[in-house]
This record gives C-alpha cells, sequence and structure tokens, in this order.
C-alpha cells in the first residue's frame, strides 16, 4: 500500500493505492488562501500540515485497516512559493504563493540585469517565482530576510514535517528560479543574484529517491508506522504527469486545476523563453519538460459560481444552451504563458441587457479554451508538437469545457479515469518507485480513456472569428491594466444616501 499527498492550492489532497493503478480510497481537506493586498496570495504553512494530518485521519476512518499496511509516502505540491524558516525550521511569515504578483518590479529588475537569465533558468523572471519574491522580502520586509536560515516550497515543507530532512527535486527546484536547469544543480549566479545563500536551500534530489524516513513522532500523528520512506517527489504538474504515464519525450498533458498547463515531457533542457513557456526539470532522472503555463486553468469557473452564488455544475447546464455569450479575458491573477504579464486582469466585454449568467457561463468557458488555443500556439511557435493530450484536474469533470477544448484546439481530448486524482496517484507511484517495488516505466502507465470528445468541425468558423476577437480584446485591454496599475492609490469607500428604491 502507497500513500500520494498532494499539497494543492485549493485543498490538500491524499489517495491510497495498492498497485499504483487502482485507488483505494482518498481524502481531501480544503484549504484557506488569503489575500491581505489586491495580487497578493498568501497561505500559512502550518494549514499545510494540518491538512495532511486530517486527511489520514478521513483516509484511516474510509479504508480501515489497511490504512496501517502503507510501506512509502510520495510527495507532490503547487510550486514557486517562497516560505522563510527560522533557524529552529519555524515559519517567519506565511508562504507567498505561486499566484502572488507583489514582486512585479522586482522580476522586472531582475530581467533587465540578466537579459540572459532564462536560458539557464528555463524560463523570464515572473513576480510569482521564489527568487523575485525574496528580492521583494529584502526591499520591503528586511527583518523577515535578516532572520531566514531556510527556504523551502510547499511539499517540503511537509516533507521536513515527515521525516526532519530539508529535501527538494529537480522540477521544484526548477520553479524556484535558481536552478541551472540544464546541469540539475544549484546554480551560485542565480543564488547571488536572489540576494541568498546557498546554505539556505534544502539538498537536490531526483523526485525518486527516498528524502527521509517517517519519524515516530510524524508517524504517530499519521497512525503509521516510523521509518517508512518518504519519497522526494515533484511539482504538481510534473508529479501530475507521472500520475498520467508522462513520462516518455514527446508525451503530454493538459491539466485544468486552479492553474492549468500543457506539459510536454522532453529528453532534453529545450528553453523558449520569447513563447514564455517554462523549461523545467520533469521530476524524474534525466527528464526535462516544456510546459506552457497559465495562471487561470479551471479557477474562473469557480470564480464565476462564486460571484454568482450558484453552483458550478449548474452554472454549467445554464450555459450549455447560451446564445450569446460576451467574451472574458480569464486573467483574474495576471498570466503566464504567452504574455508573462502580472498587471493584466480579467473582464467580460458585450454585456448587453439580455445577457443571461448561462451566457456569463459559457463566455468564461470559451475564455479558458481561448487562454489554451495560446497556449498552444505558444508550444508550436516553439517547434513542440503533441497530439490528443490527455485532460486532467477538476475542471475535467465538465463535458461542456472538454467539448469546448476539442472543438477549440481542433483535435480529439480525452478524460483520463480518474482525471482528478492525478498529482496525488503519481505521488503515490513516485514512493512506489523509491520503496523499489516498481520500476517508474512499469508503474507509469496512462490511465484508462473514461471519455474522448471529438472536434466539431461546424463549430471550427464560430471558434476562429471568437478567438481572434478574444485576443484583440486582451490587446485592447493591456494599455487600460498598464494605466489602472500606475494609478491605483487605496481604496476608496463612497458615501451612499440613495437607497436601492431610489435607483432602479
Ligand atoms: C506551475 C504553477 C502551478 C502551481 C500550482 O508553474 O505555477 O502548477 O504549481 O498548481
Amino acid at each position: 500500500m502507497y500513500l500520494g499527498i498532494d499539497i494543492g492550492t485549493s485543498a490538500v489532497k491524499v489517495l491510497l493505492t495498492e498497485d499504483g493503478q487502482a485507488t483505494l480510497g482518498s481524502a481531501s481537506v480544503p484549504l484557506t488562501t488569503r489575500s491581505p493586498q489586491p495580487g497578493w496570495s498568501e497561505q500559512d504553512a502550518g494549514s499545510w500540515w494540518t491538512a495532511v494530518v486530517d486527511g489520514c485521519r478521513q483516509l484511516r476512518g474510509s479504508v480501515g485497516d489497511v490504512f496501517g499496511a502503507v510501506r512509502g509516502i510520495g510527495l507532490s505540491g503547487q510550486m514557486h512559493a517562497a516560505l522563510c524558516l527560522d533557524a529552529r525550521l519555524a515559519p517567519l511569515c506565511p508562504a507567498i504563493l505561486w499566484n502572488d504578483n507583489r514582486a512585479v518590479d522586482e522580476s522586472a529588475a531582475m530581467e533587465r540585469a540578466s537579459p540572459g537569465l532564462a536560458r539557464i533558468c528555463g524560463v523570464p523572471p515572473l513576480p510569482g517565482f521564489t527568487a523575485p519574491k525574496l528580492l521583494w522580502l529584502r526591499e520591503h520586509e528586511p527583518d523577515i530576510l535578516a532572520r531566514t536560515a531556510h527556504i523551502l516550497g510547499a511539499k517540503d515543507f511537509v516533507a521536513l514535517k515527515l521525516h526532519g530532512r530539508r529535501v527538494t527535486d529537480m522540477c521544484d527546484a526548477s520553479g524556484m528560479l535558481l536552478l541551472d536547469v540544464a546541469a540539475r544543480a544549484w546554480s551560485p549566479d542565480l543564488i547571488d543574484a536572489a540576494g541568498i545563500s546557498m546554505a539556505m536551500l534544502p539538498a537536490l534530489h531526483e523526485g525518486t529517491d527516498v528524502g527521509g524516513a517517517l519519524t515516530s513522532m510524524a508517524a504517530a500523528e499519521l497512525g503509521l508506522p516510523a521509518g517508512l520512506p518518504v519519497a522526494v517527489g515533484g511539482g504538481d504538474v510534473a508529479v501530475g504527469a507521472v500520475g498520467a504515464g508522462v513520462i516518455h519525450d514527446g508525451t503530454a498533458l493538459l491539466s485544468l486545476g486552479t492553474s492549468g498547463q500543457i506539459f510536454v515531457a522532453t529528453s532534453g533542457f529545450r528553453p523558449a523563453p520569447a513563447q514564455m513557456l517554462h523549461a523545467f526539470a520533469h521530476c524524474i532522472p534525466g527528464m526535462w519538460s516544456q510546459m506552457a503555463a497559465l495562471l487561470n486553468g479551471a479557477r474562473p469557473l469557480a470564480w464565476f459560481a462564486e460571484i454568482a452564488g450558484v453552483p458550478v455544475g449548474t452554472l454549467l447546464v445554464e450555459a450549455e444552451s447560451a446564445s450569446h455569450p460576451p467574451l472574458f479575458l480569464p486573467y483574474l491573477t495576471g498570466e503566464r504563458t504567452p504574455h508573462g504579464d502580472p498587471r493584466i486582469r480579467g473582464g467580460f466585454y458585450g454585456l448587453d441587457n439580455a445577457t443571461t449568467r448561462g451566457d456569463m457561463m459559457r463566455g468564461v468557458v470559451e475564455a479558458v479554451a481561448y487562454s489554451f488555443a495560446d497556449a498552444a500556439a505558444a508550444l508550436r511557435a516553439a517547434d513542440t508538437s503533441f497530439a490528443d493530450p490527455l485532460v486532467v484536474g477538476g475542471g475535467a469533470r465538465s463535458d461542456l469545457m472538454l467539448q469546448t477544448l476539442a472543438d477549440v484546439l481542433g483535435t480529439q481530448v480525452h478524460r483520463g479515469a480518474g482525471a482528478e486524482t492525478g498529482p496525488a496517484l503519481g505521488a503515490a507511484r513516485l514512493a512506489m518507485v523509491a520503496a523499489g517495488a516498481a520500476g517508474l516505466d512499469e508503474v507509469a502507465r496512462p490511465p484508462a480513456i473514461a471519455r474522448s470528445f471529438e472536434p466539431n468541425g461546424k463549430a471550427a468558423d464560430y471558434h476562429a472569428g471568437r478567438l481572434d476577437l478574444f485576443r484583440a480584446f486582451y490587446r485592447t485591454a493591456k494599455p487600460l491594466a498598464d494605466q489602472a496599475a500606475s494609478t491605483r492609490s487605496g481604496s476608496f469607500a463612497p458615501v451612499m444616501n440613495a437607497t436601492a428604491s431610489d435607483i432602479v
């Protein structure tokens, strides 16, 4: 029995499998994200561990005694966090997450100082990556950085709780912008540029290595035997790729979680900075990846449902029969591929008196598909091809979303069986490899296809026209976003002296 733990953004997921294929049980514990200022995104590292303990308690409750038969643990997690710990390994502040945009000036300064950076770290600097956020802390919270002895990512903090060692994998290390990605080694130049020291960073491993053994303290909290091997694991997209069998050159997956990615496994380091692709190390030995990375995957669907106060499923049903969707820009937290634009924000265009919330949801679904069309175009421009992608993540549950993706991309898309459990399953597979229970090729097989969606040729012209408008909408909104960012000055609470009945 093997346990996979995924520290996602919206929830921690834990999963149990015996053979790395079928899931015996799983549990999910929601996480709270705070945004104390516009564009900020933070979580308490302690809440990751509490959620892991909670998730294991739930899983133990649902599977019973077999939980005690776990032979190894694997990890997956959201990438790019900046989490500063003091010399006693206690967090000094909340973790600053991958979708936090506060370090706009710092990432621009890094780019100006070393324009060739992307050839070493695989992607031009953007505010959500760890290194620019450390520069932000140096400027705005110098006391925190002065007391920082260690820096860890999300799954690596949980690993510390599990086995007490500071380790990371090549994929998560790539996302810190501190790794020489081709060499799979920390880069002294990048570490200098981030104003930190090598001693603050965890030891580098492959995701299939054993990072440490479960301590008796953690074992007691989780209800597991002490001494279990804990695999190092990797960043969520790469580990999700292991869960989907994407481990060989040219194989691909399309991930629709809070964020979104088209992830293509590559046998070498292939930077493509002009397209804003992320060329990172894969979490498995000897492999890399090229990734079109969208900050806004399926999140805009959940966001609109929260705004409307209606479950996503209800809105998706209404969206199916919508006839006049407005255009939507899905960039709620800026966007990475292809724009590298931390300032752009979301917006609707084309609302009129007859617009329904179903129309608006349809506009949101289309916009998510159009941003994947941009992601696919970026990969094509870098001479990277992929065919008939397997779609994973919570957004893969929606038939409308997958049909729209097939229509817009003009290719078949497949929903894999267990599409939502990808990273947690991948983590359990890495645990099996680390424990010597299976070879990577043997266990990292693609899932069965639960359903395939064929592109509907009749929709091609409609979507080609809408995609042009979507791109024009971005070009039009961009100068507005830049202007809005430079004129933003706090918040304004209007004095209300009219009642609702006066104004409708
Ligand atoms: C990848 C990325 C996301 C986060 C959260 O570059 O930012 O995958 O890891 O899912």
